[in-house]
C-alpha cells in the first residue's frame, strides 16, 4: 500500500525526516531483515551484489547508508576493515549491539552520506552502498561525498531499486489469475516524492499483523538522474547491472519467476575514481 502526499502539496522531505523515518522503520527492519525475512536480498539481490563486488579482502571500505548492518557484517567476514554510516541513530545502536555480540571489527558513525566530514579526502580504497541512495534527498551530493572519500582507484559499488521499473505506477496486472503478471510502469519522469509503505512479504502473517509498515519516503529520479552525477562527479562507469533470476532460482523461490520475466527489480553500478 502507497500513500502519496496530498495533491499540489509542493513538500520535499528533509533528511532530518528521511531519519525520523527510518527510526521509527528501525526495530521492526532490524528483526525482520536478521531473520532471512528479506526474501529478495537474500535470492537475488545480495547474490548478484557480492559477485560484482568480489573480493574486499584487506581493504579499507565504507558502507554508506548501512542500516542495522546485515551486509556491512557480510563484507567483515570477507576480510574488509568496514566502517559503516547511517541517517538513523536508532540503525546505528542496532548495529552497533551486533558488533559487541560478533566482534568484526566494524565501526559505525550515525552521520549523512551527503556529509562525510567526519572523513578525510581519501580515506576508503572502496566504498559500497546497498539499497540506501535512493532513500535522500540529494543524491547529487551524496555521489560528490563518496568521491572525495575514495582514493585515487579506489572503487564504489552501490544496489538502488531500478529506476525504470519501481516508477510511481508500478503495478502488476494478471496478479490474480493464470496468466503471466505483468508489470507496469508510469509517471517515470514524475517528481511527486511520497511516502511507500510496505513489509516483507515473507514474513510470517501472523508476525506482520501485529507490527507497524515500514514507512519509506520516496525520492523518484530517472536512470539519467542516477547515471549523470557520477560522471559529473568524476567517477569513470565500470559495470552496470540488473540481476535477473536464473530459471533454478525461480523454481527454487517461485516469487522470483515474475522478476525474470517482466523487468529488473534492482540496479547495480560499479564505477571507479580515476
Ligand atoms: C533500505 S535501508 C538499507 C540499509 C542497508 N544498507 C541494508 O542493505 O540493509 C536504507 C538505509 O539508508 C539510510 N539512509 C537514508 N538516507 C541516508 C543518508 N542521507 N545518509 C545515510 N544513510 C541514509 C536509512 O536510514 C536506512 O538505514
Amino acid at each position: 500500500m502507497n500513500t502519496r502526499k496530498p495533491k499540489g502539496n509542493p513538500e520535499q522531505f528533509t533528511e532530518r525526516e528521511v531519519a525520523m523515518h527510518w527510526d521509527e522503520n528501525a526495530d521492526v527492519w532490524t528483526a525482520h531483515v536478521r531473520q532471512g525475512w528479506d526474501s529478495y536480498r537474500e535470492h537475488l539481490n545480495n547474490p548478484a551484489f557480492l559477485k560484482l563486488v568480489g573480493n574486499l579482502k584487506g581493504k579499507k571500505v565504507l558502507d554508506a547508508g548501512c542500516g542495522e548492518g546485515y551486509n556491512t557484517r557480510i563484507f567483515a567476514r570477507m576480510g574488509a576493515q568496514m566502517t559503516g554510516i547511517d541517517i538513523s541513530v536508532r540503525m546505528i545502536e542496532h548495529a552497533r549491539r551486533a558488533e559487541q555480540k560478533e566482534p568484526l571489527g566494524i565501526k559505525y558513525e550515525a552521520a549523512s552520506f551527503t556529509d562525510l566530514s567526519i572523513f578525510g579526502n581519501d580515506s576508503f580504497d572502496t566504498v559500497v552502498s546497498t539499497m540506501a541512495l535512493m532513500d535522500g534527498p540529494d543524491y547529487e551530493k551524496a555521489i560528490a561525498e563518496i568521491y572525495r572519500v575514495l582514493h585515487k582507484n579506489g572503487d564504489f559499488f552501490f544496489s538502488i531499486s531500478h529506476p525504470c521499473f519501481m516508477t510511481e505506477g508500478f503495478g502488476w496486472v494478471n496478479e490474480d489469475n493464470e496468466k503471466k503478471p505483468l508489470l507496469t510502469v508510469s509517471g517515470y519522469f514524475s517528481k511527486k516524492q511520497w511516502i511507500e509503505r510496505w513489509q516483507f512479504s515473507q514474513a510470517p502473517e501472523e508476525i506482520r499483523k501485529d507490527v507497524p509498515l515500514f514507512a519509506i519516503p520516496r525520492f523518484p529520479r530517472t536512470l539519467a538522474e542516477y547515471i549523470n552525477p557520477l560522471a559529473g562527479a568524476g567517477f569513470m562507469l565500470k559495470k552496470i547491472a540488473e540481476p535477473r533470476p536464473s530459471a533454478t532460482d525461480c523454481r527454487e523461490h517461485p516469487y522470483l519467476q515474475r522478476w525474470r520475466d517482466a523487468g529488473s527489480l534492482f540496479l547495480h553500478v560499479h564505477c571507479v575514481k580515476p
